[in-house]
């Protein structure tokens, strides 16, 4: 029988540094009430001088290997989802794994923007359940604030720093299956159900930075067309939400949580809607950490996992979407 992934382990970590949008509007020409009205972002965490995106990725897996009650040892493979490595080479991911103490396996980084926890979580599912991986520490990282123009009003006020991880490991398919309540979907036991990804590659321009080492030999800024992003996100995230429920014979109503990439409120809010899932049901965070990348899943996860909002045999739903376009789901019975 083939393996399923289980979660059994989360953890995450944000710098102590809190900027507010009062501090911004000092910064930019912005106000609070235009970002709290276009985004529901109130503030975010930002990176301190020198603390890098792999001190933020190994505080975050430290805490989630802890929780999983797992030594690094046991972890064959580190994936962190990042957009914003300390150096072009090697992978973040590698030192991350060299500061954890293991030299088995294997480490490396995805890059898919905001969508790269979800890309990582599928990439993760597949060597599960293959048997090419017994335990994997999945990490999103990011220290966006170092790709923001600061003088972009139109970006700079939407992103943070903070990362995530979660812990997956090889279990038997009917893991779980006892505890499950009845109605939908009360035989499918826990773990990764499915995950779901997408890009489009002719949407490259919505959203990029406007460096790299091939092209200009320097980091870049961070870039937008935001309305255009806003109208792929609500289509596309909405079709991700169906294919997911689809694939698994599952119904809106059958979702515990939805998890969803924090990007930006009005987003979450159109997403929950045309779902028809009461705003309860919804974890929010971008409101206290913007918009973290392939940091925000893992981190709403570990928040609505400590305090007891989700709980074992719950079906989470998590979606994503970022530059590239890139988007995708993963469905969870934790
Ligand atoms: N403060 C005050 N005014 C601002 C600011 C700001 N921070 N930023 C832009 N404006 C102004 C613009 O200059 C413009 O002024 P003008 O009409 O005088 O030219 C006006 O506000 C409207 O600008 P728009 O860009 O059209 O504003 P919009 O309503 O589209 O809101 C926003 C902008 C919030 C970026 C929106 O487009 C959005 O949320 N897009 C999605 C982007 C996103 O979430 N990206 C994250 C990465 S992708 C992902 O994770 C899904």
């Amino acid at each position: 029988m083939m393996a399923r992934t289980l979660v059994v382990g989360c953890g995450s970590y944000l710098p102590e540094r809190v900027v507010t949008n009062a501090e911004l509007s000092t910064l930019v020409d912005t106000t609070d009430e235009w970002i709290v009205e276009r985004t529901g972002i109130r503030q975010w965490h930002l990176a301190a001088e020198g603390e890098l995106t792999s001190d933020l990725a190994l505080k975050a897996a430290e805490r989630a290997l802890e929780h999983a009650h797992i030594p690094a040892a046991e972890v064959d493979m580190v994936i962190l989802a990042t957009t914003t490595p300390d150096n072009t080479f090697p992978a973040t991911a590698t030192k991350v794994q060299s500061r954890l103490g293991m030299i088995n396996g294997c480490a490396f980084d995805v890059q898919a923007v905001c969508s790269g926890f979800i890309y990582g979580m599928a990439i993760a599912d597949n060597f599960i359940r293959t048997g090419q991986s017994k335990t994997i520490l999945l990490i999103g990282a990011e220290t966006f604030s170092r790709i923001l123009d600061w003088q972009d009003r139109a970006t700079c006020v939407l992103f943070g720093d903070g990362a995530g991880a979660v812990v997956l490991r090889a279990g038997r398919a009917d893991a779980g299956a006892e505890a499950q309540p009845g109605g939908a979907g009360h035989n499918i036991g826990r773990g990764i159900l499915s995950t779901h990804l997408h890009s489009d590659g002719s949407t490259n321009d919505l959203l990029y930075v406007d460096g790299g080492p091939s092209s200009t030999q320097t980091v870049g800024h961070v870039r937008m067309v935001g309305r255009e992003v806003f109208r792929h996100a609500v289509v596309n995230l909405a079709k991700i939400v169906e294919e997911a429920l689809e694939a698994n014979g599952l119904a809106p109503e059958d979702i515990d949580w939805l998890v969803p990439h924090q990007a930006n409120k009005r987003i979450l809010d159109g997403t929950a809607r045309k779902l028809g899932l009461p705003a309860e049901k919804m974890v929010v965070t971008v409101d206290r950490h913007a918009n973290t990348s392939a940091a925000s899943i893992p981190l709403a996860l570990d928040e609505a996992v400590k305090d007891g909002r989700i709980k074992p045999g719950h079906l989470v739903l998590m979606e994503a979407m970022g530059g590239g376009l890139t988007w995708g789901a993963a469905l969870v019975r934790w």
